[in-house]
């Protein structure tokens, strides 16, 4: 949400959108398939639909029906079920779970209580609502398992449910790597007031020189490295990624499978050939950086990355968005599930920030070479297991956002981390590499 102070009314009005939006698209995604399918889980890495849908409820009745509304508990009964700390997503279906009609059900009377709340509850005065935060907080979880239930689809067999427009071919590509001359920018934000505990507060950061590539790496970029034999050649990879690449059997990305000498992929049950201009993407950490050794590049870190993607040297200020302080339009990126696949690589030249770097935001999340933790001055808040129970652990970022990621959910500071063999997420790279140091100075 932008920076500007918004009247209560039209801060109101906001939310109110922004719930509603958010509900769409969860209730897209889970009439899209029966009951039967709703209760199946689909993979032993993901929650049963229904089970998503109900913990959406739960934490805005948590959140915003007790704690902001100080109201009665609309069902105390089912907390322990959806908590995500009490069952792993494997053992979920095996609990007495709501049943689609009662997680539907479930949804709409918290959501009518949160309508009461919203109307009746000052938007100031305590950190929790401070310029709507809890119902910020509460937006992006339902948005973020939003991009889960979609992952979730990804993974389902059978027929195509979902069904969206093409992006549009890309008309410039403009490939190429950048020059991103050392010194300080500022990373991380205390302004942006719908930013969650891990991207605050704001700091200063001294980064080398470096280089990134304009766009991510393509399906065309990665079967040059796949038809080079990289998958059999432990040279490329680091050694916990062989160790993986070894157990699991990986021969290419996720969903890939070799028909006669053509590599196809299956896309939300749509079988096609791999379209060698689009980002690469279902390839885990691993990969990327296998990829990324065998191209004589590297994975950007963390701080690259929020560099390339913030910092204008014309100004020294660091922006919302590679493109300004604007919110995202359909101009600027792939986000919202408004297509269901990543647009080409170079598209969105609208969305370019300042140092020439494209599609960091949509498309496809970017991983990157660094583990979750905290800024300086990190404070867990408002709970400690959204971020400060992850830090320190098995986790590699992710930065930007993806196809499937609603504007609400991702901004130049937003912060996501994955285990780094995950890839049913929607997640690509792209590659950079260190300056010389003639070049540096
Ligand atoms: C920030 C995407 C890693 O999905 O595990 C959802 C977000 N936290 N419910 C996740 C989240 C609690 C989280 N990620
Ligand atoms: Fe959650």
């Amino acid at each position: 949400m932008d920076d500007r102070l918004l009247e209560p009314e039209q801060l109101r009005a906001r939310v109110a959108e922004q719930l509603v939006r958010a509900r769409e698209r969860s209730t897209l995604l889970t009439e899209a398939v029966d009951d039967g399918d709703l209760v199946r889980q689909h993979s032993r890495l993901m929650s049963p639909l229904v089970w998503d849908l109900a913990h959406i409820g739960n934490q805005e009745e948590l959140w915003l029906v007790r704690d902001v509304g100080g109201r009665e508990p609309v069902r105390q009964d089912i907390d322990e079920l959806y908590d995500a700390f009490q069952h792993a997503r494997a053992n979920r279906p095996a609990l007495p779970l709501l049943s689609p009609l009662e997680a539907r059900t479930y949804v709409r009377e918290v959501r009518d209580k949160v309508f009461d709340v919203l109307d009746r509850s000052p938007l100031e005065g305590r950190r929790l609502v401070d310029q709507g935060f809890a119902f910020g907080m509460i937006v992006q979880h339902e948005q973020q398992h939003d991009e889960t239930m979609l992952a979730t689809h990804q993974l389902r067999i059978g027929a195509p449910v979902l069904h969206a427009p093409d992006p549009e071919p890309a008309t410039r590509p403009d490939r190429r790597e950048v020059f991103v001359p050392a010194g300080e920018f500022t990373m991380g934000t205390s302004t942006e007031p719908w930013a969650l505990d891990n991207e605050r507060p704001a700091f200063r950061t001294f980064v080398d020189a470096f280089y990134i590539d304009t766009v991510p790496v393509s399906n065309g970029d990665y079967l040059e490295f796949l038809d080079s034999g990289g998958y059999d050649q432990p040279r490329w990879w680091s050694a916990a990624g062989w160790a993986h690449r070894q157990e699991a059997g990986l021969v290419a990305p996720e969903f890939w499978e070799l028909q006669g000498d053509t590599w196809f992929r299956r896309r939300f049950g749509n079988v096609e050939p791999v379209p060698l201009d689009e980002p690469v993407v279902h390839v885990c950490f691993h990969e990327a950086q296998a990829y990324a050794t065998w191209a004589g590049k590297r994975l950007p870190t963390e701080t690259e990355w929020e560099k390339a993607a913030r910092f204008d040297p014309a100004t020294g200020r660091s922006r919302r968005f590679p493109w300004g302080d604007e919110d995202p339009t359909p101009e600027h990126a792939n986000l919202g599930q408004r297509h269901l696949r990543p647009a080409p690589v170079g598209s969105y030249p609208r969305g370019e920030s300042p140092l020439g770097v494209r599609q960091l935001i949509g498309d496809v999340w970017e991983w990157l070479d660094s583990g979750f933790h905290p800024y300086p001055e990190f404070a867990a808040f408002p709970y400690r297991e959204y971020s400060e129970v992850f830090f320190g652990g098995d986790y590699k970022m992710l930065r930007g956002g993806s196809f499937g990621t609603d504007a609400s959910a991702v901004r130049g500071t937003f912060r996501n981390w994955d285990h780094p063999i995950r890839r049913q997420i929607f997640s690509g790279f792209r590659c950079a590499r260190d300056a010389t140091p003639a070049e540096a100075r």
